[in-house]
């Protein structure tokens, strides 16, 4: 029998970019070939950890390689659009962390060169391979929600004291989290049916301190937007905040439907609710445990959706954490690099999901003006 065909990935950022190795080490059609980080010292030390022997220092030096065929951004958010243009350029599959940049020209550029190069652009976001998420949208398309009839995301963070290009962040630039998912369970990427946003309405509320406002300029503690879905009668509505608020970390969705409504969570470590209509009141909502879809992956990454608690393995079921979600967008990726299914989000979509938080924070400056979200 022939050999799988593997894809030599490079990983870009080894943060959060790390968790990803052991996961394209172990899929049957990857080579986990590259890393790179700045910083020498920490490179080889991740190197070495993981066994991965072609290390770059220098992103350019890493796209002259011609062994690589894909790379996986882990960087910092201001880096992410500039490095995902020098990839495409260079020939390059590319996967990118959330979210695909900052700003409105950044998202076309990409989607205009990955039409141009043909390659593979896909922003990897969590949420949309989460547990929960597949769980809801499962529901939906086998029909037991009945007809959407509102969607709700919200993503609260208190992100005092992390790296430099945190502090200040206008809250719905990093909005993919919750934007996400209320469009991608009105999409059926494997039939191209793609639910885009239309247009946006979004309110500040609040103030953050001083110091941090002046980054960025941007003075809100909160921002809620609403969004219209294109070609639906469906809105949607996401809340974010980053600093100067006191809430648990949240990452939620709720589906509000005619049959049956899912709600995600209030506080870490709780059961979503569903609500089924027409029972007695006290007997609507009920409290459900998520399946897990480690059996959509190939058997030998299963264990890194916390599925499988294998304890020589701890130390790389860290994927277990953003719902599972991680070996799902490396399997995902790979299928798309070697033509097996679409990506998801491809470039077009994934502009879309980003530039629903850009358009956003806009209306915001603008006092709730609707801002309409461009289309390339
Ligand atoms: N759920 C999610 O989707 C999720 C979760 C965590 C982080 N993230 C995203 O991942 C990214 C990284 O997060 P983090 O917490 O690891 O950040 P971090 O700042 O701790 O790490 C960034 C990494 O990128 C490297 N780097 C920086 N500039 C580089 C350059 N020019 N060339 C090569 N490497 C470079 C750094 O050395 C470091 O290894 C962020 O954009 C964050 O938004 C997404």
């Amino acid at each position: 029998m022939a050999a799988p065909k593997r894809v030599r990935v490079a990983i870009v950022g080894l943060g959060f970019g790390a968790e990803f190795i052991p996961i394209y080490q172990q899929h049957p059609n990857a080579e986990m070939y590259a890393i790179c980080r700045r910083n020498k010292a920490e490179l080889d030390l991740c190197g070495d950890q993981f066994g991965v022997k072609v290390r770059y220092p220098d992103y350019n030096e890493l796209l002259k390689d011609p062994n690589v065929d894909a790379v996986h951004i882990n960087s910092p958010i201001p880096d992410h659009a500039p490095q995902a243009i020098a990839a495409l350029k260079a020939g390059k599959h590319v996967a990118s962390t959330v979210p695909m940049g900052v700003s409105i020209d950044e998202c076309r550029q990409i989607v205009e060169l990955q039409k141009k190069t043909g390659k593979v652009y896909m922003m990897m976001e969590t949420v949309v391979f989460s547990r929960e998420y597949l769980f809801a949208k499962d529901l939906y398309d086998r029909g037991v929600l009945g007809r959407i009839q509102f969607l709700r995301g919200s993503h609260q963070q208190d992100m005092d004291g992390w790296p430099d290009y945190w502090p200040g962040l206008p809250p719905m630039w990093y909005a993919t989290h919750c934007v996400s998912p209320c469009l991608a369970i009105m999409s059926d990427p494997a039939k191209h049916k793609l639910a885009h946003a239309e247009s946006v309405v979004c309110h500040g509320s609040g103030r953050i301190r001083e110091e941090l406002i002046k980054k960025y300029n941007s003075p809100f503690a909160i921002e809620s937007a609403t969004f219209k879905i294109r070609g639906t009668d469906v809105v949607a509505e996401v809340t974010r905040s980053l600093f100067d608020t006191a809430r648990q970390y949240r990452e939620s969705f709720d589906v509000t439907a005619s049959n049956v409504s899912f709600e995600w969570q209030q506080c870490e470590g709780e059961d979503p609710v569903l609500h089924m209509r027409g029972l007695p009141e006290p007997q609507i909502p009920r409290r459900v445990k998520v399946p897990d879809f480690a059996g959509r992956l190939p058997e030998s990454i299963r264990k890194f959706t916390g599925a499988i608690h294998d304890a020589t393995h701890l130390s790389f079921l860290q994927g277990a954490g953003h719902g599972g979600s991680h070996p799902h967008l490396v399997h995902n990726f790979l299928m798309a690099v070697l033509d097996k299914q679409p990506a998801f989000p491809d470039a077009a979509t994934s502009a879309n999901w980003t530039m629903v938080g850009i358009c956003a924070h806009q209306s915001a400056l603008n006092g709730g003006d609707r801002v309409n979200i461009p289309s390339f």
